[in-house]
């Protein structure tokens, strides 16, 4: 990862508060609450600010379905080497360390994710690889692949799947947590645990209360 610009740090600690997810409550994230801007800031504000959407403020209710999974479930990924795609705020990231894993990497394309990563996982005091470069298609050694909530987008949804079926063919162990998006519908998954989770409805269209966590069908 490129070293973290110190205004972007500035930039998360000054729009966040340290919460912990609904589902996931032993992990604290800087993430965004109605007392602060960046929680109704629409595009013209995140420009203004210079930033994207910041996926990474919130905690998806996927990724605290995986989260929720893994913390119970630490056999998944204790001395194993793990990869949390689309790690956004590095909520799976972390939850992965705390159980066990040997080695995690958290892979997010967006820099600000990078910082937020940087941020919540001395918070949390684990420690992770954080990688900003894309991973689709590639061949990581990875042996388990962690994917939370992100199947929200076609384009994505699209690159990750062929990716994800052959590392799945090749022996990996894949593990979603998503709350049944469209574009997840049609990929041959089964659900291994369900959850209830809240989101806010300012990044999501409903509250979604039926988090699941997803494996390839045999
Ligand atoms: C909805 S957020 C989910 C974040 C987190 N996993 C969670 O469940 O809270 C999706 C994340 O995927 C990231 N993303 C999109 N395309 C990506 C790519 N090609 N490689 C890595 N991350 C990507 C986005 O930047 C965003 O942070």
């Amino acid at each position: 990862m490129d070293p973290v610009i110190p205004s972007d740090a500035m930039l998360i600690r000054e729009n966040t508060a340290a919460i912990a997810p609904r589902l996931v409550p032993e992990i604290e994230l800087h993430l965004a609450d109605e007392d602060r801007a960046l929680y109704r800031a629409g595009e013209d504000e995140l420009a203004a600010m210079g930033i994207g959407t910041p996926y990474w403020a919130f905690a998806w209710a996927g990724g605290q379905a995986l989260a929720r999974y893994i913390l119970d479930n630490p056999k998944a990924v204790s001395g194993r080497k793990v990869l949390d795609f689309g790690a956004g705020s590095g909520l799976v990231a972390i939850a992965a360390a705390k159980a066990g894993a040997f080695d995690v990497t958290a892979a997010d394309i967006d820099p600000m994710a990078a910082a937020a990563m940087d941020l919540n996982r001395a918070l949390n005091d684990v420690w992770f690889e954080i990688e900003t470069e894309d991973v689709i298609g590639g061949a990581g050694d990875w042996e388990v692949l962690l994917i939370g909530d992100v199947c929200y987008d076609k384009e994505i949804a699209d690159r990750i799947f062929p990716w994800l079926r052959r590392e799945h063919q090749a022996g990996r162990e894949i593990l979603f947590g998503d709350p049944g998006r469209f574009y997840l519908k049609n990929f041959g998954l089964e659900p291994v645990a369900s959850y209830h989770a809240e989101t806010t409805g300012i990044m999501e269209d409903t509250d979604l209360r039926n988090a699941r966590v997803w494996r390839f069908a045999h």
